[in-house]
């Protein structure tokens, strides 16, 4: 079935965008997540919204699986075709196809990179905030399917608050443009709200239309440096507690600045127990006087030094180091497991102790650092030995189960940004009861009654 699929599409769209090498293939069936891989059938490198359409459609008419992919930046699988069939990727629908100052809005391309569109507003005087690690290389689909966040989130909030409209692509072929191009509007549910974060389990995207906000004139960052990371935890929540709001507020633990050190642009302090990076913006007037109050904060939770960032090109490096957390701990261990918890912000200086239990229940090292203000926390098992021996895997999983638990009796929940996709479905019953993950399901039908596109993800 799927060969004659692979046949048709060749035949529909031309060799050079099918792709059926075996290379190639493996490629299309890895992400970040480092599960896998899974080769699919073949890879379709979609160039308009009506060549995605005619693969939905062919993909239904012979039943066989699609699964979606941006720019395969994801850390959960979201991306992964785990049932074979059809990858659809939208990497070549790099257009912005508008951005105006007018309207406050833009309209791109899912394949469009998130960095090069936010250098493009930003030479027009205009910002769009959302700004996950991955911003060099993660495309605009992909961050609606996984309702991407990042620091800015602090302030700023998520991919959510700024996607307005959505044009998409259903299983069977059938398009439909969501939501609006205003800044308010209520007419009908919110089917756009619905599709981001959806994890491409809805319907495929193929245009997107974002909000815009004035680019803000002042910006600060500082670095506050602390003996532990419970000082840093108090710090954060001095911040929290004095109502003042920096539009970042991240930290980063001591094994993590350990392995970026080498290699980190900007010069992470020796002597540091733990970091806290925290962003202002506003007016350039007002930054002196928001950048001392910010240190103050600070400095009363236990913060040994602050330096402050001099100018935009330190600035720059010091958020480039802070994006190397994620890579230089992959690169230095067999696995990295990833977890993205998030605990509301009264709990996190409670999180942050039981996170350090972990290494005594495992045996592994922790690494942890994330959006702490938002009390969105990467914590990272450390493993060398192979995960796949029984004794490993049991170690492993006692602790993830452990720092889930934790999350949820603090009335966190599992994922702050990436996603469930295929990496912690298994854990989804912990948080969610029978009867809402039926629901979901039951809405997933609704979309896709066969369940041919990005099957096999979400739910266990
Ligand atoms: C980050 O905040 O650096 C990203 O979410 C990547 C990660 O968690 O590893
Ligand atoms: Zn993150």
């Amino acid at each position: 079935m799927s060969g004659d699929l692979t046949t048709l599409l060749t035949r529909e769209l031309g060799a050079d965008r099918v792709l059926r090498d075996e290379a190639q293939l493996e490629e299309y069936g890895r992400d970040e997540s480092g599960l896998g891989p899974y080769p699919p059938d073949c890879a379709v490198l979609a160039e308009s919204a009506e060549e995605v359409a005619l693969v939905l459609r062919l993909a239904d008419e012979h039943g066989v699986p699609v699964t979606p992919r941006g720019a395969g930046s994801g850390m959960t699988g979201g991306a992964l075709p785990v049932r074979g069939g059809v990858v659809l990727s939208t990497e070549r629908m790099r257009r912005v196809l508008e951005v105006s100052h007018e309207d406050l809005v833009a309209v791109v391309e899912p394949g469009v990179i998130l960095g090069e569109l936010q250098t493009l507003v930003e030479a027009q005087g205009l910002f769009y905030p959302p700004d996950p690690a991955s911003l060099a290389f993660c495309s605009l689909g992909g961050n609606v399917a996984e309702n991407a966040g990042g620091p800015r989130a602090f302030k700023y909030g998520v991919t959510r608050e700024y996607v307005i409209g959505l044009d998409v692509a259903l299983v069977g072929g059938e398009r439909l443009t969501l939501g609006r191009r205003t800044s308010k509007g209520v007419t009908g549910y919110d089917l756009v709200g619905a599709f981001v974060g959806s994890e491409g389990t809805f319907g495929v995207t193929t245009g997107i239309t974002v909000k815009l906000l004035p680019l803000p004139q002042g910006v600060a960052t500082l670095l506050a440096v602390f003996p532990g990371i419970t000082e840093a935890g108090r710090g954060i929540s001095a911040i929290l507690a004095s109502g003042f709001r920096p539009r970042a507020l991240e930290l980063v633990d001591k094994n993590t600045i350990d392995h970026i050190r080498a290699r980190a642009p900007y010069p992470f302090p020796t002597d540091a127990g733990a970091v806290v990076i925290a962003e202002l913006d506003g007016e350039p007037e007002g930054m002196e006087a928001a950048s001392l109050r910010c240190a103050e904060l600070l400095e009363s939770g236990g913060a040994t030094d602050v330096v402050v960032a001099q100018g935009e090109s330190d600035r720059r490096r010091l958020w480039e180091s802070r994006r190397l957390c994620s890579p230089a701990l992959k690169e230095a261990h067999r696995h990295k497991i990833n977890e993205d918890i998030v605990v509301p912000r009264g709990s996190i200086p409670e999180m942050l102790r039981r996170v350090e239990r972990l290494t005594e229940l495992t045996g592994l090292p922790v690494a942890t650092f994330g959006h702490a203000g938002d009390g969105n926390l990467h914590v990272n098992l450390l493993c060398d030995e192979d995960r796949t021996r029984h004794d490993v895997a049991r170690r492993i999983d006692r602790g993830l189960e452990q720092l889930f638990r934790d999350t949820l009796e603090l009335r966190g929940t599992l994922s702050g940004e990436h996603g469930i996709g295929l990496a912690k479905q298994r854990y989804l019953p912990l948080e969610q009861s029978p009867g809402l993950i039926a629901w979901q399901k039951k809405l997933k039908r609704l979309w896709d009654p066969k369940d041919l596109l990005n099957p096999g993800k979400i739910f266990p």
